[in-house]
């Protein structure tokens, strides 16, 4: 890709934003005045943060010079990351929702106390111009007759993980791209010899079994009626369709834990408005609501074959879990949950969208052998993407690594060890306000045996000089800020999630 950069800036005030003015001026002019009088509402650190949604246009290679700290000499592998790189399509037309933009992997290849970087856009049908203008949250041109019954295109863009030695980048409404480890180029769709069919839905947040090195996850599916279609991957990389589970409504389902014994799957009432999307009057990610009064349901997928369970609870919000395991016959697992549906109206609008008043809680639920559902919040630190060390996935843990917000209104300023021991925090706050983290990613030392034997790596947008960097923190320290940082020459928008592969040894 031959781009110009959008921004060669070295000044110390921050990002001009051209992309969020350009958005603006493509709003009717109600909606515009209202986004830009909200706008002028935010304080100059919110103002600045949000250059972390300027688009990435170049695609770079190189490797990272200015580096501050040492990096841990056993820190070896890649962080790899995915998110949007731009949110316009081929034709740069901007568009509206958080989750429509083209999918740009990352790759920080940390070696022998050195950094190299490389990021890519997935080239899939979207990026390459060859599917329509509908998409998830923004409505082709032409009104209704451009839009009856069309489906959003796969944008690759959520996350990225390695399984049985290949990358893959995800999508939870279509099946995996799969992407060269070294190259960052797309191999292509890839449908497990057809066991991904049509739709081919196939989540974004696969969970890896440490024990069995099997990869499971699942897709939603609407047909004949609603159900989770689940697959099981062996650890040779054979995917196969494992069980079903009946949804009670049709509605998004994003992520799944995993315990020794069962798949468990949180099910908010985030049901689609059909007749709109239907009749093409609305964009699927316009036509999404909150239904509290539907309620959730815990569904318990048991490993072994047995009998799958559905609990119904009170109405649960919430698109990421944390770990889950078994306790003497109970399912324990732990949620971001948030107090209303105000969230889905944010990401729709998200460029100057703040987050602060959609409130979230880390919650634990612990279902019992008898079906019922206790409930107790650990921590109201409003916060997002959490991780955990995956060596203890499905096991009870101790630590959670998630993003928490202090002081901005859109982005997250912190990373965050909460101890589940005794709900107490470790807090990391950048002290540049405007800055901001993305999800924080667990990588272990070699031959750790402790849980926080390893370290946390997170990318930091710098606002001041509209760059990004790699943070290493250590993972058993995390209030003493980072032990190392790799400063890239630009930045790169805040994306969604990722995956840290150790180098094979
Ligand atoms: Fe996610």
């Amino acid at each position: 890709m031959t781009q110009t950069p959008m921004h060669a800036r070295t000044s110390t005030d921050g990002p001009g934003l051209p992309e969020l003015h350009r958005y603006l001026a493509s709003l009717p002019v109600g909606e515009r005045d209202q986004l830009t009088a909200q706008l002028a509402t935010f304080s100059d650190a919110d103002r600045r943060s949000l250059g972390v949604s300027e688009p990435q246009l170049v695609e770079y290679d190189y490797r990272v010079d200015d580096i501050d700290g040492t990096i841990p000499a056993e820190l070896d592998g890649t962080l790899y990351r995915n998110g949007p790189g731009r949110w316009q399509d081929h034709s740069g037309r901007p568009l509206h929702h958080l989750f429509d933009g083209d999918g740009m992997l990352s790759a920080f290849t940390i070696a022998d106390g050195a950094v190299h970087f490389k990021n890519r856009y997935v080239r899939t049908n979207h990026y390459l111009g060859k599917t329509g203008r509908y998409h998830l949250g923004t409505a082709a041109p032409g009104g209704m007759k451009a839009n009856i019954g069309r489906l959003p295109p796969n944008l690759a863009n959520t996350n990225v993980v390695e399984h049985a030695g290949r990358l893959y980048a995800l999508w939870e409404g279509g099946p995996p791209t799969e992407i060269d480890p070294q190259t960052l180029d797309t191999v292509g769709i890839r449908r497990f010899g057809g066991e991904l069919r049509w739709v081919g839905s196939y989540s974004a947040h696969p969970c890896f079994c440490p024990r069995t090195g099997e990869m499971f996850n699942f897709g939603v599916e609407f047909i004949p009626r609603a159900h989770l279609r689940i697959y099981r991957t062996d650890p040779a990389g054979r995917l196969k369709h494992f069980r079903s589970a009946r949804l009670p409504y049709v509605a998004m389902v994003h992520d799944f834990a995993l315990t020794q014994s069962h798949l468990v799957f949180v099910v908010s009432p985030i049901i689609p408005d059909a007749l709109p999307i239907v009749l093409g009057r609305k964009p699927m990610g316009d036509a999404m609501r909150y239904r509290p009064e539907r309620g959730s349901v815990f569904v318990l997928v048991p490993r072994d074959g047995g009998k799958i369970r559905t609990i119904e609870y009170d109405a649960v919000l919430m698109f990421h879990l944390s770990n889950a395991y078994d306790d003497d016959g109970d399912t324990v697992v732990d949620a971001i949950t948030y107090d209303d549906g105000r969230l889905l109206q944010r990401l729709s609008r998200f460029h100057v969208a703040p987050l602060d008043d959609a409130p979230s809680t880390f919650m634990r639920f612990r279902i019992t052998r008898t079906g019922r559902v206790h409930a107790e919040a650990l921590s109201e630190l409003p916060g997002e993407f959490p991780r955990h060390n995956e060596a203890f996935e499905g096991r009870h843990h101790r630590y959670a690594y998630l993003n928490t917000r202090h002081h901005l209104a859109s982005f997250y300023d912190s990373i965050t060890r909460l101890d589940l021991s005794d709900a107490s925090a470790a807090i990391y706050t950048t002290p540049e306000a405007g800055n901001s983290f993305c999800e924080p990613v667990f990588a272990a030392k070699p031959g750790a045996a402790a849980e926080d034997d390893g370290w946390v790596l997170s990318v930091e947008y710098q606002a001041r000089t509209h760059t990004s960097r790699l943070v290493i923190l250590d993972a058993a320290d995390i209030a003493a800020g980072p032990v190392a940082t790799a400063n890239l020459t630009h930045h790169i928008p805040q994306g969604f999630h990722g995956s840290f592969v150790p180098r094979p040894r």
